[in-house]
């Protein structure tokens, strides 16, 4: 897609702005990483120099979006990012989609041993043990999650979203990230999932678009349908992320 001057200029600020994150993120991230060494998404020895964590970080702070939904919170430390620097949570609502399947017991403190793999607890256990670990994760993250409202969806998010949003159509979302399954077919229908219930000065969040999931021609297609109802942001940087703002 062809982009003038100004679009560069604007991304050029934008990631500068967003760059001055890269402290604080790599902050937040060691205080988890100390409590959780087995989940390598918060060892900040692994921060790229320009992570998509820094920039979920700037727009949490920049716009504190309320009600929002994540496809793939997985350990949230997605979440966390958004969320760690608001003053208060009691407005805030939270919709989280995911399989919650990557989890892994460690019981014993040598977690090299103990290490049950997530095949052998029953998911019924093991979705709650996950869920704990995003509430556990965003209190290391600084998020009070008492006053927090969040909703837990178990589940293929291809089928779970439009559900939820047959029985909740008047829920217009201030914020969606789209960071769950991550062959194409998933990640569009995902996009389009959401899309219609982004509201007006509402933000979606995308990763992964180059590097190995390559999710760049996903994301270059629904630029094309949506060019006029959305502003875009891409950061063709790590493994390359965008955020999108509706504009009608
Ligand atoms: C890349 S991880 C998400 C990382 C998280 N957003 C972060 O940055 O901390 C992808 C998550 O999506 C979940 N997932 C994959 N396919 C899914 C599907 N079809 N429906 C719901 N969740 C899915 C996985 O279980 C995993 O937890």
């Amino acid at each position: 897609m062809l982009r003038n001057k100004q679009e560069d200029i604007d991304i050029k600020i934008k990631q500068e702005q967003i760059m001055q994150e890269y402290k604080e993120i790599k902050k937040i991230m060691k205080k988890v990483w100390e409590n959780n060494k087995d989940d390598t998404y918060f060892d900040p020895d692994h921060l790229d120099n320009f992570d998509y964590r820094f920039m979920i970080s700037w727009l949490g702070k920049t716009y504190k979006p309320e009600k929002i939904l994540e496809i793939g919170t997985r350990s949230g430390c997605s979440l966390g990012c958004l969320l760690h620097s608001y003053d208060s949570y009691n407005n805030v609502e939270v919709f989280s989609f995911d399989l919650w399947r990557e989890y892994e017991l460690n019981i014993l403190k040598n977690k090299k041993i103990s290490s049950i793999t997530s095949k052998f607890i029953p998911f019924q256990i093991k979705k709650k043990l996950a869920q704990n670990r995003v509430l556990r994760n965003l209190r290391y993250m600084n998020v009070e999650t008492d006053e927090l409202n969040i909703n837990f969806f178990d589940g293929d998010s291809r089928c779970n979203v439009p559900n939820f949003f047959e029985k909740n159509n008047n829920i217009k979302l201030d914020y969606a990230l789209v960071d769950g399954g991550h062959d194409k077919t998933t990640a569009w229908c995902d996009l389009m999932n959401v899309v219609n219930h982004v509201k007006n000065g509402g933000i979606l969040v995308f990763d992964d678009l180059i590097d190995n999931y390559n999710l760049i021609t996903v994301w270059n297609d629904f630029k094309k349908y949506f060019n006029k109802s959305f502003d875009f942001y891409d950061f063709m940087v790590s493994k390359g992320f965008a955020y999108a703002i509706r504009k009608e």
